[in-house]
């Protein structure tokens, strides 16, 4: 049976750190409220002129060398983004040529913090379908270019970065043993669009800048995240007992913590890189799996649940076998 596994992984962040002491200097708030309201102590904000495509291909070049692979081995590129360069042509194009391909294809995805969800169960569908057998699944973003920088309820949380994994299709006896993509499952409801947005857009004229009800976000991401999660492992009879590490969307350490606890799981088998990277949306997710990698913590066989909400509401989970 073919499975879509994880053959290589990789990241990419921008050189500029910034500390919570730096809106210190300019906002009226503290080191101690950002770590204590957040978890977050730093995150990355990319240079002038570097865009959301430049993360995406440095990423996607990692993923590919901690592969063995070349451009030319990929089918497939999907980038996972809000903040593509451009409305159009796509960051996954933009990426392609980066890379030096020619041949394939490539498309974004939109689903905000959920995207990398969203875009893995793409993947994953394409290479079950044969439409693909190698896939570059991206989350890149660069929210600080849609951050209100004098509205301390948001601008303190989000940071830039890129990860990318390079997905393979690979033939296996399907059990839930074997490597690969296990479950997705993915859920929207745009109902609750005026709780996280960004007040601008093509069709309307302006950038807009990001606005969030950061309480009722809340309320909804832990509730869901768990819900999501219990629902892909239970699909091939698994539960939060088997699962060896969480790899959440790293957006709030609190939200991370009360979704461990809602799934039984502590929170020494969670991934957390949203210390030092806040919240980068759809890149979040492959950003902590490179991260968890390169520190030795993910291993080949590992049972691991990824699950992310973001702007829609938009919210979905994976289940995969390292
Ligand atoms: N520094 C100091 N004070 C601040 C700051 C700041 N940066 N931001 C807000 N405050 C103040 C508020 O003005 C308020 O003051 P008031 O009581 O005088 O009005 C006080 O702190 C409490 O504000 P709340 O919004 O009630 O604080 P809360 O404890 O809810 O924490 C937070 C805010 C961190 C945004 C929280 O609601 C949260 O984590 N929400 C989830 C949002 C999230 O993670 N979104 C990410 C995008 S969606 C996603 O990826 C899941």
């Amino acid at each position: 049976q073919i499975r879509a596994v994880v053959r290589g992984v990789g990241h990419y962040l921008p050189e500029r750190i910034v500390e919570n002491a730096e809106f210190e200097k300019i906002l009226d708030t503290s080191d101690d409220w950002i770590r204590s309201r957040s978890g977050i102590e730093r995150r990355h904000f990319a240079a002038e002129g570097e865009m959301t495509s430049d993360l995406a291909a440095n990423a996607a070049r990692a993923a590919l060398e901690n592969a063995g692979l070349t451009p030319d081995d990929v089918d497939a590129i999907i980038v996972a983004t809000s903040t593509a360069d451009l409305t159009f042509p796509s960051a996954a194009t933009m990426v392609q040529a980066k890379l030096g391909m020619t041949g394939g294809f490539a498309f974004d995805v939109q689903a905000v913090c959920a995207g990398f969800v969203f875009a893995l169960a793409n993947a994953n569908a394409l290479i079950l379908s044969g439409q693909a057998q190698r896939v570059l699944v991206i989350g890149a973003e660069t929210f600080s270019r849609i951050l209100d920088m004098e509205d301390r309820g948001t601008c303190v949380l989000f940071g830039d970065g890129a990860g990318a994994l390079l997905l393979e299709a690979q033939d296996g006896a399907g059990t839930t043993d074997d490597r690969g993509i296990l479950a997705t499952d993915l859920n929207s409801d745009g109902r609750h669009k005026d709780i996280l947005y960004v007040d601008g857009g093509v069709s309307t004229g302006s950038t807009g800048v990001l606005k969030m009800h950061g309480k009722e976000v809340f309320r909804h991401a832990v509730e869901k995240l768990a819900d999501t999660a219990h629902r892909s492992l239970e699909k091939v009879g698994l539960t939060g007992e088997d699962v060896d590490w969480i790899v959440p969307h790293q957006a709030n350490l609190r939200i991370i913590k009360g979704t461990a606890h809602r799934m039984k799981v502590p929170m020494e088998r969670v991934i957390l890189t949203v210390q030092d990277h806040g919240n980068t949306s759809a890149a979040s997710i492959p950003l902590a799996l490179s991260v968890g990698q390169a520190e030795g913590r993910l291993k080949p066989g590992n049972l691991v649940v990824t699950e992310a909400i973001g702007g829609g509401l938009a919210w979905g989970s994976v289940v995969l076998r390292w």
